[in-house]
């Protein structure tokens, strides 16, 4: 998927919520560094993440990733590539400043990009020293994770979404659910963990459609109910320590219903739009379930199912590199001087075609 410029060494930066990624990739999409600072422990006393700590988090980091990322890399970087949004403004914004004195202090061009495009690409990356894989005409591509839940069609250098959730996204609801429990945030992993001890049929669950629009997605029914659930039981704080079996069933038969809910559409999908690989990326596609049923569903169909390495499924910046490097290669270029944050996706990055949606950031 080459455009008119050579794909190049590139250097990607990420700071759009509350992990500081920092990556190099050589032109073949070779993963050489992938450099990760989570600020999970400076946020857990206070229950969310907090934008003005997240701010200050990435300042320190950065500096410090950036020069451990590039001692690794194989060569010199001839690129900068940058989240811009959509995410927390203030955190953006760190990472676009410190992009934009990198690359204007080198001599080097810069490029920004679009979170979810670097979530969509991250399917295409490998970890174990490979080169990136081409992307072929038609993918059918979920993303789900804590801002996100939305089925795209990527086709033709453009992201067209064909379906997404109307209230909560998949791993907001995880998280929820996990910390109505008591448990410590990120919910998710969490309840990949102690969902594999569970039964999924022991609590009956609902499964909300949206009349009309069979696509989208609802996970506020069924986080709710789950929610019910841990206070009619009294269940909350005891699964912190040694949790009742109940506790895992609830677990197991709440990603049961999650997944439901993010398969559910993927036959007609598939039928509707006849794509060559269907995938999935996102936080979530971490989750050991969504990846089997990912997996059964394209043997069922027919179709090749393509996710990311597990460490690529949450925020990182080998995902931005891709994107960048691609859209570079495509013409895309950013001044350094005059580059912002962008909290919305309603703005467009430089040189990527426009997305057929409005987004709003969490
Ligand atoms: O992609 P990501 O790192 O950040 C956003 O762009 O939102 O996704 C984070 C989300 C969190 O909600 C987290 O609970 C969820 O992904 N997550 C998981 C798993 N690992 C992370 N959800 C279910 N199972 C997992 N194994
Ligand atoms: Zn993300």
């Amino acid at each position: 998927m080459s455009g008119s410029r050579a794909l190049l060494r590139t250097l990607a930066m990420e700071t759009s919520c509350d992990e500081t990624a920092v990556a190099v990739l050589d032109g073949d999409g070779r993963v050489e560094a992938n450099e990760l600072s989570s600020q999970i422990a400076a946020h857990a006393p206070f229950g969310g993440v907090v934008p003005e700590l997240a701010s200050r988090e990435h300042l320190k980091a950065l500096p410090v990733l950036v020069r451990q990322a590039c001692n690794e890399a194989a060569g010199d970087v001839d690129l900068v590539a940058v989240t811009n949004g959509p995410g927390l403004v203030g955190a953006l914004l760190v990472g676009v400043r410190f992009a934009a004195a990198y690359a204007w202090a080198r001599g080097l061009p810069l490029v920004t990009v679009d979170h979810l495009h670097g979530h969509l690409g991250s399917p295409f990356l490998d970890l174990d020293g490979g080169a990136a894989r081409p992307m072929p005409e038609r993918v059918l591509a979920l993303v789900a994770s804590g801002g996100h839940s939305s089925w795209y069609l990527l086709h033709d250098g453009e992201a067209r979404r064909l379906g997404r959730t109307r209230d909560d996204a998949a791993g907001e609801s995880f998280d929820k659910v996990a910390q109505a429990l008591g448990l410590p945030y990120p919910g998710g992993p969490v309840v990949d963990r102690l969902a594999r001890r569970g039964d999924a049929s022991g609590v009956r669950l609902p499964r909300p459609r949206i009349e009309g629009a069979p696509i989208d997605f609802s996970f506020s029914g069924l986080k709710s109910a789950a929610i019910r659930f841990i206070r009619d039981n009294d269940l909350g704080g005891v699964a912190v320590s040694d949790p009742p079996q109940v506790v895992f069933d609830l677990l197991a038969s709440f990603e049961l219903a999650v997944v439901d809910q993010l398969l559910t559409p993927a036959e007609v999908l598939v039928a509707e739009h006849r794509p060559e690989i269907i995938t999935a990326s996102g936080g979530v596609a971490a989750n050991t379930l969504l990846r089997r049923r990912m997996r059964g569903l394209g043997e069922r169909l027919g179709v090749e199912v393509v996710l990311p390495p597990v460490a690529l499924t949450t925020d990182n910046a080998a995902m931005i590199g891709r994107a960048g490097q691609l859209a570079h290669a495509r013409g895309a270029l950013a001044d350094a001087r005059r580059l912002d944050a962008h909290g919305r996706r309603a703005w467009q990055p430089p040189g990527m075609r426009k997305l057929s949606v409005v987004d709003e950031v969490r």
